[in-house]
């Protein structure tokens, strides 16, 4: 049984460092997995045999979307890839993102966009206007992240693996300028 100062000790040994920057340990990779099983079964749940196409927004669902499609395996599913490419807009509305990739025709498909996070929202609200142009007969979200008081677009994702506060997070496909999406635990900048 170890004492309470060798956790800790333990604990920090965790800590990494990235470009200078602290993150301490905030979801142990175990939490993340048996949360994604859940997620895996309300899908499964819900969507029945209504066989439905999952799309990764890469790079940083990955992890995400790999965990989550074996989760589902009591169901026929499909998953696919896409891109986004940001363009700085000169607008008010800063960055335009085009979707890239997608190859598959959605119309009349059960749709679940898969995403590691939703921050403002802005990804995600123009992914779905996009999408949604092309007829779907349903389109859901599932997000492993979600910081709920960073929201600023009229969306609501579907299935969430975790609420958080606004702060910066890394691991489990989440990056700081590329990197750390190697993480198997999910890390918080350390304030
Ligand atoms: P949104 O468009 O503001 O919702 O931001 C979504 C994108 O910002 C995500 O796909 C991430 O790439 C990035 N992002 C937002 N919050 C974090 C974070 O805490 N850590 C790492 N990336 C983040
Ligand atoms: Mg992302």
């Amino acid at each position: 049984m170890r004492n309470f100062a060798q956790i800790l000790f333990s604990l920090k040994m965790k800590e990494v460092t990235y470009e200078g920057m602290t993150f301490e340990p905030y979801i142990t990779a175990e939490t993340i997995k048996n949360r994604i099983a859940e997620i895996g079964r309300d899908i499964v749940r819900d969507c029945g045999n209504t066989k439905p196409l999952f799309i990764c927004v890469l790079n940083g669902a990955f992890p995400f979307a790999s965990d989550l499609f074996r989760e589902v395996e009591d169901i026929d599913a499909e998953i696919t890839f896409v891109r986004l490419k940001s363009y700085d807009g000169m607008g008010s509305t800063g960055k335009v993102k085009e979707m890239m990739g997608l190859k598959e025709n959605i119309e009349g498909r059960n749709v679940i966009v898969v995403e590691d996070i939703v921050d403002t929202g802005r990804t995600i609200a123009g992914l779905l206007e996009t999408l949604r142009e092309r007829n779907p007969a349903a389109l859901k979200v599932a997000t492993l992240l979600y910081k709920p008081d960073a929201l600023e677009f009229d969306i609501k994702p579907d299935y969430v693996g975790f609420e958080i506060p606004k702060k910066f997070i890394i691991g489990f496909g989440l990056d700081l300028n590329g990197l750390a999406r190697n993480l198997k635990d999910i890390y918080v900048l350390k304030e």
